[in-house]
């Protein structure tokens, strides 16, 4: 796949795996393109787990969709969160930027707005939606053959030093760069990023993968085979819209349109 094709149809893996083993050789290319990533003086801060063991994922899949229904019963995730959604095609022209809650039960989508808003909470009870979401994140990882973890040495993943910030950085490269391998090999990935949202939760997974304490779990993927055919979660989501360049970029100073 040429490297401009692989950039553009780069995409968030929202659906189930095709239930296929990952080849060994795709997870060391995932590993050995990830190496070749840059980093602040080459140091190559990070540290990758490849979780193939289907008991290790059915244990995170349980604490993503439990740490989903908490974030949304608790309203923290609306409150958080509730600016990047969009209901209407029109509104995903306008702003070019979040995401379109596309796909719902149909009696759900008369309730969307309010069910996603802040004080939807009354309603989204009602239509069990935080289980909904629940059920389907724990399904989703279950499914999933293989799992990424990403961790970074606390020697530069110092949060209020420069080289905290510059692990961050060559992190955002491996990601990309695993994103694009993905792509090329017909796969897809998602970030696992609930139990992010939990310290107990993030705790309890880094514990259950024996990370060390001189390293620190940053990112989880579910990663798979993508097959066009496997149906959309039951509520599910697209982001492909982009700003253009005169949105995003100026020439030679700040505010000269490009
Ligand atoms: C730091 C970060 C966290 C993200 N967390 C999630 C997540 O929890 N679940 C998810 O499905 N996508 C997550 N994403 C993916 C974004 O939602 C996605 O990149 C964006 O909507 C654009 O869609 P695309 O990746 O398909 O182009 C995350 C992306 C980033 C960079």
């Amino acid at each position: 796949m040429e490297l401009f094709d692989a950039i553009v149809n780069r995409r968030t893996a929202n659906s189930k795996f095709a239930d296929k083993k990952v080849m060994q050789e795709h997870i060391e290319l995932l590993i050995k393109m990830s190496s070749h990533c840059p980093s602040h003086f080459n140091s190559q801060p990070w540290k990758f787990i490849a979780v193939t063991d289907e008991k290790i994922i059915h244990k995170i899949a349980k604490i993503a969709g439990d740490s989903m229904v908490q974030l949304m019963e608790d309203g923290r995730f609306l409150k958080q969160y509730r600016k990047y959604f969009r209901f209407t095609e029109e509104e995903m022209e306008k702003t070019k930027d979040g995401i379109h809650i596309d796909h719902l039960p149909a009696v759900l989508k008369p309730f969307v707005r309010t069910i996603f808003s802040e004080t939807g909470g009354k309603v989204m009870a009602k239509f069990k939606v935080p289980r909904i979401l629940g059920n389907d994140e724990e399904k989703l990882v279950a499914a999933s053959p293989l799992l990424f973890v990403i961790s970074l040495t606390k020697d530069e993943y110092k949060k209020e030093e420069l080289s905290g910030f510059y692990s961050v950085i060559s992190m955002g490269a491996v990601i990309q760069t695993l994103w694009l391998v993905t792509t090329a090999l017909g796969m897809g990935m998602q970030f696992i990023s609930t139990p992010g949202e939990i310290p107990e939760k993030w705790n309890e997974i880094s514990g259950m993968l024996k990370i060390p304490d001189d390293f620190e779990m940053c990112a989880i993927f579910r990663m798979g085979y993508t097959d066009p055919a496997i149906k959309r979660p039951t509520i599910d989501w697209k982001s492909s819209q982009r700003k253009g360049i005169d949105e995003l970029a100026y020439s030679n100073t700040w505010g000269k349109r490009f």
